[in-house]
């Protein structure tokens, strides 16, 4: 059997080591998915640069990653890679376009479907010099 002292002090530890995780849990919480703020595709017709956190963050446009990031399910947004891994710099169909083709559709897909940001023919609203 445990003495009344020692079930004290077995109690004191349960609650001190519960403490110390609730602290190192706000401390360090768990990872967030690595996401870009902002960046810049450098083409020779003009620099595109694009705000990517905005283009996601609540208090911008609020869009998910799978919108952009198309091939992933809601549990592998953390994995999300560059267009390039499936769509080729110079090469691509109908079905699955070319890099620059792809950035095309999407980017100016959405700012049709939206009504809002700069739509196919509108290229130096997105290509600036
Ligand atoms: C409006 C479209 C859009 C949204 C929304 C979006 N992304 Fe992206 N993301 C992109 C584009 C475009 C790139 C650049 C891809 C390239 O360079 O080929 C990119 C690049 C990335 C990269 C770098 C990939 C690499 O290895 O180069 C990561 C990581 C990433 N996004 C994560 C996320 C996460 C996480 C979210 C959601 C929180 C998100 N993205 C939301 C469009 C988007
Ligand atoms: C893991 C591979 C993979 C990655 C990464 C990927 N795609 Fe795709 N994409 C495909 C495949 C496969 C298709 C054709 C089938 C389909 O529609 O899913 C496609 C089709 C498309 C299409 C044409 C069909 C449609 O949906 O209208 C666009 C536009 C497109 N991708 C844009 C992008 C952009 C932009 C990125 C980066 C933010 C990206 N993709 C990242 C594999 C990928
Ligand atoms: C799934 C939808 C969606 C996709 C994909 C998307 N955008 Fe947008 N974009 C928006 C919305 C919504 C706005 C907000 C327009 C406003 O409120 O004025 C916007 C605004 C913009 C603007 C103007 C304001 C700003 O934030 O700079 C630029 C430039 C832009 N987008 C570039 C891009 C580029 C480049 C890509 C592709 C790499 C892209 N967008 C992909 C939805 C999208
Ligand atoms: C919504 C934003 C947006 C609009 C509008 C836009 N572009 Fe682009 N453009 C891009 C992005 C993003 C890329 C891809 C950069 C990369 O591959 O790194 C690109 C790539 C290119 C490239 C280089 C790709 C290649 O084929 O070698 C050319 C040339 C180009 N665009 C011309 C145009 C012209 C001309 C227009 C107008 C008719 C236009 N763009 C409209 C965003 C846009």
């Amino acid at each position: 059997m445990f003495s009344k002292n020692e079930l004290k002090l077995a109690y004191g530890l349960i609650i001190y080591f519960l403490f110390v995780g609730v602290l190192c849990y706000a401390a360090f919480p768990p990872k967030t998915p690595h996401e870009p703020i902002r960046m810049k595709f450098e083409v020779t017709a003009g620099n595109v640069i694009f705000e990517h956190k905005k283009h996601h963050d609540v208090t911008g446009y609020g869009l998910s990653c799978g919108d952009c990031h198309h091939t992933l399910a809601e549990d592998e947004y953390a994995d999300a890679q560059s267009c390039s891994e499936c769509h080729e710099l110079d090469e691509g169909d109908e079905e699955v376009p070319k890099r620059a083709d792809a950035f095309h559709q999407q980017c100016a897909g959405c700012h049709e479907a939206f009504e809002s940001g700069p739509r196919e023919k509108e290229c130096t609203a997105c290509h600036i010099r």
